[in-house]
């Protein structure tokens, strides 16, 4: 199986097409979100709404988001927070492309970080808010990310995001299996929506899961 960081080093380079399907955008990132994920547009919205849920509108703290990717969704987002944001990513060329966009959007008070979500850079409790958009489906190392990313939080700090849930949408199941984990994009296990409930509700507290199609939102607090 391919490994998973040769695997996004090979996706920066087609970033441009990878934005324009998590954004919706142009015909093609618009047919991919449809056909494989089951995602209209009014659907797509609601995608967006949950994954940024826990992230309240005048968060001031100090936030990390892993893995940042190229920032696509993420970064327009911090321009109207006040907070101290370090963005998290495995591989060198998403942050690059991330860096870039960052520069474009004139963005200050964000540090990038090249990182493993399996064993974070930063001390304990070091976070008031941990968002991970896209991430637990992909991590290799699930339950040393899962430990990981909650041991950076600080006691009633909030961990939030979305991921890719098995089980509701068969198509997109499909698509999974036969592509994105096989071309190492994705690494199975998967979890469902309510096994990744039942995690949630061992780690954290006021436990939040919603979703629309496969992919399940979480906003809780450790
Ligand atoms: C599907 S992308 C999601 C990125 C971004 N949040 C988004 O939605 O555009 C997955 C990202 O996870 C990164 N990644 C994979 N394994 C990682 C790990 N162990 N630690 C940190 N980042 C990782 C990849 O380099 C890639 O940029």
């Amino acid at each position: 199986m391919p490994n998973i960081l040769d695997a996004y080093q090979r996706v920066a380079g087609l970033s441009k097409l990878y934005d324009a399907m998590l954004t919706n955008a142009g015909l093609l990132g618009r047919l991919a979100l449809k056909i494989f994920w089951g995602l209209d547009s009014a659907a797509y919205e609601k995608f967006l709404a949950q994954s940024f849920a826990g992230v309240p509108c005048d968060f001031n703290g100090r936030l990390l988001e892993v893995p940042v990717g190229t920032g696509v969704l993420s970064l327009p987002r911090y321009q109207k927070l006040g907070a101290e944001i370090f963005c998290v990513d495995l591989s060198d060329k998403m942050l690059d492309a991330a860096k870039a966009r960052a520069r474009q959007l004139n963005l200050r008070g964000v540090q990038f970080i090249r990182g493993d979500a399996a064993s974070l850079p930063f001390a304990d409790e070091f976070f008031d808010l941990v968002l991970s958009i896209n991430g637990f489906h992909v991590f290799p190392d699930k339950a040393a990310a899962w430990s990981d990313t909650r041991r950076v939080l600080r006691n009633g700090g909030i961990f939030c995001g979305c991921m890719y849930v098995k089980g509701v949408n068969r198509r997109t199941d499909f698509f999974v299996e036969k592509f994105c984990d096989r071309q190492g994009f994705f690494s199975p296990p998967h979890e469902t929506l309510t096994t990744l409930q039942a995690r949630l509700n061992e780690l954290y507290r006021r436990v939040e899961v919603t979703h629309v199609e496969s992919f399940a939102g979480f906003v809780c607090r450790k």
